[in-house]
C-alpha cells in the first residue's frame, strides 16, 4: 500500500495541521514499510505560488515546514520527503491532467471559492486548476492511501474522478478492456482531529488563513502561548463537558484536542473530566496535554533549523526517490496520451 500526501509551506503549522495531518504521516511511514511500500511526503511549493506570497518568505517556510516535519518523527531512511518543484513531472502530469479535468468540478470546489474570495488583486488560474496539480502529485505515484484531513475530502474525491475519466479514456488495452494506468486512491482521514476548530471561532476550522491568532496554537507556540491560548478558548454559558459537536462546538474541539494529546479516546478524555469544577478545569488540562505532546517537536525542530544545507540535502535525496517513480509513470501516461515520440523499446 503506497501511501502519500502533501503539505503547503505556507504561514505557520498549527495544531489542525499537526493531528490532522502530520501524527497520519509518521504513523503513514510504518505502515507502508509494513506492507512493502513506501509513504511519500511533499512540500507542495507549487501550490503555494498560486495566491499573493514573497518569493523570499516561500523559501523560508519551506525550510521551517521541513524541519517541522522530521521533528515530528518523519525518517528519510523510511520515508520519501521532499520539494514538490524538484520533480517536475508533477508539472507535467498536471497539465496533461487537465484534459481529463471538468471545468464545472473545479468550479465546485470549496477551496476555490473561499481563496478566491480573499484574494484582493488577482484570482489566479493557478488558484483554479489547484485541484490538478494536487491530483498530479498523487497519481504521479500510482498512491493508494492519502492522508488528510477533513477540508481536503472534496479534492481526493476529485482526483478519483480524474483518475477513473483518465483509465477509461486513455487506459483501453489491445483487447479493448480500460487498463488501470493511474490507480484510483482514497483518502484517508482520521477518526478523531479530521477537523479542528479555531478556539476563538469553534464554528470555524484551525486555519492560516482567515483564522484568528488567538484562536489558532501553532506548533512553534511557546507554552505560556499555547496555556493562555486554551484560557481565552470560547466554550458555551452551560458548565457541561460533554461531546457533542452541533450543540457544543467549542467543548467538543477541547475534548478532541484533549484525546489526541494524549493519545486516547473521546470518551476516555470525557471521563478523565468527570471531577471537574467547569470549564476552566478542561481548558487547563487541554492546555497541559497540548504543551507535551509538542515539546519534543519543538526541542528537535531547535536542533534542525537552522543547518538549511542539511534540510537541502535531505530534500534532494528524496526528490531523487520520488523522480524514479513519477519519471516511470509520466512514460507511461505520455505513452497511451499519444504525447511525445514513441518510446524506444
Ligand atoms: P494544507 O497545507 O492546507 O494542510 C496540510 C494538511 O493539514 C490538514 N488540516 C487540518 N486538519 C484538521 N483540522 C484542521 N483545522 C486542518 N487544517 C489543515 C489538511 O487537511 C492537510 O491534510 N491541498 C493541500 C496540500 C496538498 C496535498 C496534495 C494533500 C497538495 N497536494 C496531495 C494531499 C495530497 C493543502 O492545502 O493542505
Amino acid at each position: 500500500m503506497r501511501i502519500f500526501s502533501g503539505i503547503q509551506p505556507t504561514g505557520r503549522k498549527h495544531l489542525g495541521n499537526f493531528v490532522g495531518a502530520i501524527q497520519q504521516y509518521v504513523e503513514g511511514q510504518q505502515r507502508a514499510v509494513d506492507h512493502g511500500d513506501v509513504a511519500i511526503y511533499c512540500i507542495v511549493d507549487l501550490h503555494a505560488t498560486t495566491v499573493a506570497y514573497e518569493p523570499r518568505e516561500l523559501r523560508e517556510r519551506l525550510y521551517d515546514t521541513t524541519a517541522i516535519l522530521l521533528a515530528a518523527g518523519l525518517d528519510p531512511e523510511r520515508c520519501v520527503l521532499f520539494r514538490q518543484s524538484d520533480v517536475q513531472e508533477h508539472a507535467e502530469l498536471a497539465w496533461l491532467l487537465c484534459s481529463v479535468t471538468s471545468h464545472g468540478d473545479l468550479n465546485r470546489m470549496h477551496q476555490f471559492k473561499d481563496k478566491s474570495a480573499q484574494q484582493r488583486e488577482l484570482v489566479s488560474a493557478g488558484l483554479f486548476v489547484y485541484p490538478t496539480l494536487m491530483a498530479a502529485d498523487v497519481l504521479a505515484y500510482r498512491a493508494h492511501d492519502v492522508p488528510v484531513g477533513d477540508d481536503q475530502r472534496q479534492h481526493v474525491e476529485l482526483m478519483r474522478d480524474i483518475a477513473i475519466r483518465f483509465n477509461a479514456r486513455f487506459g483501453a488495452g489491445a483487447d479493448g478492456e480500460p487498463q488501470e494506468v493511474l490507480v484510483v486512491p482514497e483518502h484517508r482521514i482520521p477518526a478523531v482531529g479530521a477537523r479542528i476548530m479555531d478556539l476563538q471561532d469553534p464554528t470555524r476550522k484551525m486555519s492560516t488563513t482567515g483564522g484568528s491568532v488567538e484562536g489558532t496554537v501553532y506548533v512553534l507556540d511557546e507554552p505560556a502561548a499555547i496555556t493562555k491560548k486554551f484560557k481565552r478558548a470560547v466554550t458555551d454559558s452551560d458548565n457541561e463537558i460533554r461531546h457533542d459537536r452541533a450543540a457544543k462546538p467549542g467543548v467538543s474541539n477541547l475534548l478532541e484536542l484533549l484525546a489526541v494529546s494524549r493519545g486516547t479516546s473521546i470518551d476516555e478524555a470525557q471521563a478523565s473530566m468527570a471531577d471537574a469544577r467547569g470549564y476552566g478545569d478542561l481548558k487547563t488540562a487541554v492546555g497541559e496535554a497540548v504543551i507535551e505532546m509538542l515539546a519534543p517537536v519543538q526541542e528537535r525542530y531547535a536542533q534542525l533549523r537552522h543547518d538549511e544545507a542539511a534540510l537541502e540535502a535531505t530534500l534532494a535525496a528524496g526528490a531523487e526517490k520520488a523522480r524514479a517513480i513519477a519519471s516511470d509513470t509520466l512514460a507511461d501516461v505520455r505513452a497511451v496520451m499519444g504525447v511525445g515520440p514513441v518510446a524506444a523499446g
